[in-house]
């Protein structure tokens, strides 16, 4: 695939900024849908393209670290840390806003989440830019994130001023994300960056967002869902659980490291390591859309840190919270 990280586009791209367009981009978790954060009609057109609801709040992706007091109205000590530890890098820290941070970037809250990715195009765009990009993932509200740019083009091209290639992203899911706004950090949203790099870093526990927490907006179950419905499932029951779908007539998939034995389930086969598993998962979403099933069943992997966060974002794209099926799943 082509790759349009030349000088020559990079320049272009951060001219469109400047104009109040919009530019998506290679980071290195995924791909993202680009705006001058400091224009607020040109934020307004990410929420147009993406035709998502205007009080989500967006993460602001900055050049290097130095940038963070112009964005943020303190950084506490811990923000730095974990700024050294992971930046540029796959995590995005929510701070207490600077002033004139606009409300059409942060949704209206009191806080602005802030990354610094790590894809050479993503750096390159916003060094030669100069100053934040405000960039949700470049999907249509409620679907799979991009990790490709051929996934934008399908669709968003025509909403887009620009599409930058960098390939597949390397992570291949959304970044973390800790909120050290308040007296403790919290983790947001889990990612590559792991709870325990995190505390490693920081030297004290970090919270996940449960009970009593405000849930990150933009959090929803029903989100990063393909077309076919997700059904979550232990490796045992998996296979029993798609023939009950299948004998009511519909077409299903099954999502897992295991392939069935059973004939006429297509199998969407995951690697075993976490990381490669977490750079595919996307994909295989897609696929099972491509593929025009009616059901994917996924065995979501087992165990802390990526694959945790990897049972999150399926727990997710089935519609869950917690991450069961109900009877209200099982064919009549
Ligand atoms: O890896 C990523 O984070 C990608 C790439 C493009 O950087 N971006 C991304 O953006 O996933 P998006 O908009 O799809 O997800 C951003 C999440 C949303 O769930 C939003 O609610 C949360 O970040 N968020 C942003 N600002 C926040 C804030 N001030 N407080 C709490 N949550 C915030
Ligand atoms: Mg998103």
């Amino acid at each position: 695939m082509k790759r349009t990280g030349s000088a020559a586009t990079i320049a272009r791209g951060a001219d469109v900024l400047r104009a109040g367009g919009l530019v998506a981009f290679p980071t290195e978790t995924v791909y993202g849908l680009g705006a001058d954060a400091r224009d607020p009609q040109a934020v307004a057109k990410i929420f147009a393209a993406k035709g998502r609801p205007a009080d989500h709040p967006l993460i602001v992706h900055l050049p290097s670290a130095a940038l963070l007091p112009r964005w943020a109205a303190h950084v506490p000590d811990a923000a730095q840390r974990l700024a050294d530890a992971f930046w540029p890098g796959p995590l995005t820290i929510v701070l207490r806003r600077a002033a004139g941070v606009p409300d059409a970037v942060t949704g209206g809250l009191e806080t602005v989440g802030l990354r610094v990715p790590r894809h050479p195009v993503a750096l390159a765009l916003l060094e030669a830019f100069g100053d934040g990009v405000a960039a949700p993932s470049a999907n249509r509200y409620g679907r799979v994130s991009p990790t490709l740019a051929a996934h934008v083009r399908e669709e968003l091209d025509d909403r887009v001023d620009l599409v930058l290639d960098g390939g597949r992203c390397d992570v291949g899911i959304e970044s973390t994300i800790v909120d050290l706004s308040g007296d403790a950090p919290v983790l947001l949203r889990p990612g590559a960056v792991t709870v325990a790099m995190l505390e490693g870093a920081l030297g004290m526990p970090v919270r996940a967002a449960g009970e009593g927490a405000t849930p990150a907006p933009g959090r929803k179950p029903s989100h990063y869902a393909p077309r076919a419905r997700v059904l979550i499932a232990g490796e045992a029951e998996a296979v029993s659980l798609a023939r009950c779908f299948m004998a009511g007539g519909a077409r299903v998939g099954l999502l897992s490291t295991q392939a069935p034995a059973e004939p006429g389930i297509d199998w969407l086969g995951l690697p075993a390591d976490s990381a490669t598993q977490a750079r595919q998962l996307y994909q295989r979403l897609r696929d099972a859309d491509a593929l025009g099933l009616d059901v994917l069943v996924a065995v979501p992997p087992s165990g802390a840190g990526l694959a945790a966060a990897l049972a999150d974002r399926l727990q997710r794209a089935a519609g869950l919270g917690d991450g069961e099926p109900d009877a209200s799943d099982l064919p009549p």
